[in-house]
């Protein structure tokens, strides 16, 4: 659906002021997106997200490479085929973008009305969009008299409006609470699960990945330093940024501070043992404890679900016989947290 080869993007140098240098904010990125997948892009702040995002509807100009949608190398199309393909690929933003001045309906039949849809078609299709979101009744509201949820849910009813194949998700939900976050995501899934539509999301919460997202790719310094499965990512995180990442979603290894914390009051023993899905036998910690006559206490632990499966770790101070705690280490085969 979305291919990206070897893509770049130098912002040429203004020869004064902070911009006064050219800068290659995306630098050889390659990257496929299939039909219907959602793909999420993370990194930190500059890392060149919202560049490789706007590239990937000619936004922005790539200065090397090529952004093949749906097999249609958008470098290659004219002015006019290549609004139509714009017009196939719908965008969200973190601030919304709404216009102050018309109605919900209005922002929502905006896109249409461009089109050169009539004004009925596209008023109908616009409250069809609206149901889909659930703001029918707030049709003839203005943005400013919604919250921030709704606003960005009018934001995704104007981008579907015009019925695309791809919706681009700059920072969605960057803007919003923990709790409108969660019903901006649930809606973003029913987009791609009920709509069949696929999302290319940037977001540097990984949070939202691995709530919404089949795959991931990070980014740092206008690369892709890391990508793939979002479980396989998780699980064995390479680059140091994409640990950093995984770590905080996971938040299931104290920090530093917290891990002094933790020893003042758990002075015997520490092992943290991973928990995921390709587990052999998930009993196997209790097996071995039981076996051993090893007794613990849970010290610190996070196992959540990504993509369905479990994955984290729990961290036990154990307690019993020296010689037993050897034998059930040895055994289990993981290190043991090394003293203070
Ligand atoms: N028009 C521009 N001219 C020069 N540099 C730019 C321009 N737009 C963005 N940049 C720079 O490119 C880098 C990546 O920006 P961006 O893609 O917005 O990153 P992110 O979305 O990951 O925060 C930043 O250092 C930014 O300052
Ligand atoms: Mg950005």
């Amino acid at each position: 659906m979305i291919e990206l080869r070897n893509v770049g993007k130098t912002y040429p140098g203004t020869g004064r002021g902070a911009r006064k240098k050219p800068f290659t904010a995306v630098e050889d990125v390659s990257l496929t997106v299939a039909e219907g997948r959602v793909l999420g892009v993370v990194g930190h702040s500059g890392a060149g997200k919202s560049t490789l995002l706007r590239l990937v509807n000619h936004l922005e100009v790539p200065t090397s490479g090529q952004v093949l949608v749906d097999g249609q190398d958008l470098g290659a199309l004219s002015g006019r085929q290549l609004r139509d393909v714009r017009r196939s690929i719908g965008m969200i933003f973190q601030q919304f973008n709404l216009f102050r001045s018309r109605t919900v309906l209005g922002n929502v039949a905006y896109p249409l009305k461009l089109a050169g849809t009539p004004r009925a078609q596209a008023r109908a299709r616009a409250a069809e969009v609206l149901r889909f979101v659930g703001l029918e009744d707030q049709a003839r509201r203005y943005p400013e008299q919604l919250s921030g949820g709704q606003r960005q849910r009018v934001g995704i009813a104007r981008a579907l409006a015009t019925s695309p194949g791809v919706l681009l998700c700059d920072e969605a939900t960057s803007a919003l609470d923990p709790h409108t976050t969660g019903e901006v995501l649930d809606l973003l899934r029913r987009v791609n699960s009920e709509l069949g539509i696929t999302i290319v999301l940037v977001t540097h919460e990984m949070d939202v990945v691995r709530s919404l997202c089949d795959e991931v790719a990070v980014m740092s310094g206008g690369r892709v330093v890391e990508s793939g499965d979002v479980y396989d990512v998780f699980s064995r995180p390479r680059h140091p940024v994409t640990e950093v990442f995984v770590r905080s979603a996971l938040q299931d290894v104290p920090g530093e501070a917290a891990w002094e914390r933790l020893r003042a009051r758990h002075p015997g023993r520490l092992v943290t043992v991973p928990v995921a899905r390709d587990t052999a036998e998930p009993d196997r910690l209790s097996r071995l404890l039981r076996a051993h006559g090893v007794d613990f206490t849970v010290a610190h632990a996070g196992v959540g679900e990504v993509r369905d499966a479990p994955l984290g770790s729990v961290t036990l101070e154990l307690h019993g016989d020296g010689a037993d705690i050897d034998a059930f280490l040895a055994e289990l085969a993981v290190p043991e947290k090394a003293g203070v």
